[in-house]
């Protein structure tokens, strides 16, 4: 018998999970992924929420045996015919579905084929991973503007998708997805468009989680503290002057794993 909150039956829920840390996950989709009969997912939510879903109501749609992912056509028709069955199903995504997580697509899918479905906003790793290394990506005295970019391009396009010269002439934060390994582009190609090469930039990887690792450095040192601290996906890259606030708060900041605030001469 159902009781009330139950997820609806034939009804498909696009979940955003948060950065990581399980507590960083709504009241919303805890309840949902506790009551759904299925949920499809990938490996961003990270270890500690995968390792908390039921087993026997999970598929796991990231990588398949031999490294290739599920493709994208294949998880939407799954969804479509999970919720055709008369299974309430969550699809949950890292962050925020809706931020550089196909949830739009997705969507658009489903409504295309009559399904219903809701989207549950989650904690987007845009603004949690600057937030938890103490980098408010605002700031009344140092942006009152943030671009939400990707820093992953397509290696086949000769123009990138993003235009660094206007985000270096806009000025404000900008705040990168997916922009690990072309760090080294797209500093170029602000330092190129006139940017600042003292403007302060911070990586933050896995954050939330237990290995969360920080780089901070500036527009023309960035690249070499990447390397040095050996910072790698999934990370956010924070350009701009309130990427220098971590070094204001760090000696407070309990947010750094264990508890234990990074001594600041152990940064690059
Ligand atoms: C495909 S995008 C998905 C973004 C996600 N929908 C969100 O709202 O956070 C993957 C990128 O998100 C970022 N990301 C996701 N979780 C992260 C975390 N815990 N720490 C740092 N970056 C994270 C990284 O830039 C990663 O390459």
């Amino acid at each position: 018998m159902s009781e009330p909150g139950d997820p609806k039956p034939g009804t498909v829920y696009l979940v955003g999970s948060g950065p990581g840390d399980p507590e960083l996950l709504t009241v919303k989709a805890k309840r949902l992924l506790e009551r759904a009969d299925v949920v499809l997912h990938d490996r961003l939510p990270g270890p500690a929420i995968i390792d908390q879903l039921p087993a026997d109501r999970c598929e796991d749609v990231g990588k398949r045996a031999g490294g290739d992912r599920t493709s994208q056509p294949e998880i939407n028709e799954r969804l479509v015919e999970l919720a055709s069955a008369g299974n309430s199903v969550v699809r949950l995504k890292g962050g925020d579905s809706f931020v550089f997580g196909r949830g739009g697509e997705e969507a658009e899918y489903l409504a295309a084929r009559d399904v219903p479905f809701e989207v549950v906003p989650g904690v987007t790793s845009a603004t949690a991973a600057p937030a938890v290394a103490g980098i408010p990506i605002t700031h009344r005295d140092h942006a009152s503007s943030v671009s939400l970019v990707t820093g992953h391009e397509d290696p086949d396009k000769e123009e990138s998708a993003v235009d660094w010269e206007a985000l270096a002439a806009l000025g404000g934060t900008i705040v990168v997805l997916m922009g690990v390994s072309r760090l080294p582009d797209y500093t170029d190609a602000l330092l190129e468009a006139g940017a600042d090469p003292e403007t302060p930039v911070a990586l933050v990887e896995r954050a939330t989680w237990p290995e969360q690792r920080v780089a901070t450095g500036t527009l023309e040192t960035i690249v070499a503290a990447r390397d040095e601290v050996g910072i790698e996906p999934p990370a956010v890259t924070v350009v701009g002057e309130v990427a220098a606030t971590r070094d204001r708060v760090l000696e407070y900041l309990a947010n750094e794993p264990d508890g234990e605030p990074v001594e600041p001469d152990t940064e690059v």
